[in-house]
């Protein structure tokens, strides 16, 4: 690309004045082979206008977030906080993510006790007093993706559990405060699993965060248990989700045999998830959606 060509990214802006800098900083780095460092695709940047497209999707989600929230309490099935956002997605003009998506049958995923992630809302599946449980929600708006999950409780809970909800949360919070520009997207999962470690919990590593904006799933794969400068070298304009699994045992999982998607911790052990979508801005995050 010449210095007065249309930049890449799609501003519209001239290259020299848009991200000329940014690739000849990214040609001048060495990456290591053997930390597995890697490149950053420019399909991965998004533009200004990318942005705000993803925002568009966030409002809605975090509406919806916020509903499911107001819905939980004892005797309530999670098929009726399912259909209640699926209204209020639907009645905003965005997109439940999940539904459909590889087959998954609902449009929000709600995973209760021992369950990891991805579980499958059903009339038969009641919330009752002690329970814990992550409600995961992806909207998409003309193209754009925002994938956020909070963890919920129902009425008085154990304190291994109140524990366990409240340190995952802390646990995504330190990943997204080791995110940074021009550092390595390792670093996220290096941070999340000192803290983890130290309180005695395991990490999920089957699962973990991903990219997300002009798809659901995309590059990197963001690890919440790895070694620090490992992986894909973050930048601005980046978009990724930080959404640590963290078990009270240990950190094996198992898919349902039957729906094929509900994970549960394989030693019955309580699970809880915490899940942002973020932007790596040249000076810090800008937290998207939540
Ligand atoms: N929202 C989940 C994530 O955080 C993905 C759910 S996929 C589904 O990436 F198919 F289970 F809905
Ligand atoms: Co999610
Ligand atoms: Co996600």
């Amino acid at each position: 690309m010449k210095r007065n060509d249309s930049c890449w990214c799609g501003s519209g802006k001239k290259y020299k004045k848009c991200h000329l800098d940014f690739d000849e900083r990214i040609d001048g780095m060495t990456f290591s082979k053997k930390k597995g460092q890697l490149k950053p695709p420019h399909k991965l940047i998004n533009n200004a206008g990318d942005i705000e497209k993803i925002k568009r999707a966030a409002e809605i989600n975090t509406g919806a977030l916020d509903l499911a929230g107001s819905l939980v309490k004892a005797g309530i099935d999670t098929l009726k906080i399912n259909d209640a956002v699926h209204e209020f997605i639907v009645g905003h003009g965005g997109h439940p993510s999940c539904l459909d998506f590889e087959g998954f049958p609902k449009s929000i995923c709600i995973s209760v006790n021992d369950v990891v992630c991805h579980g499958i809302p059903s009339a038969e599946t009641i919330l009752q007093d002690g329970d814990i449980l992550n409600i995961d929600i992806t909207t998409d708006v003309d193209g754009f993706f925002a994938d956020a999950s909070r963890m919920f409780t129902v009425g008085k809970i154990s304190p291994e559990a109140e524990k366990l909800v409240r340190v995952t949360k802390e646990i995504m919070e330190v990943g997204i405060a080791a995110a940074k520009a021009w550092h390595f997207v390792g670093d996220i999962g290096a941070a999340c699993g000192k803290l983890a470690h130290e309180n005695g919990y395991s990490v999920v590593t089957d699962l973990g965060g991903h990219g997300v904006g002009k798809d659901f799933h995309l590059e990197p794969f963001v690890s919440h248990d790895c070694a620090s400068e490992t992986g894909m070298l973050l930048v601005p304009g980046m978009v990724l989700t930080v959404e640590p699994m963290i078990n009270a045992g240990k950190k094996n999982v198992v898919v349902d045999e039957d729906d094929g998607w509900t994970v549960y911790t394989e030693d019955g052990s309580l699970s809880a998830q915490w899940e942002k979508t973020i932007l790596i801005t040249e000076n810090g995050v800008e937290v998207l959606a939540s």
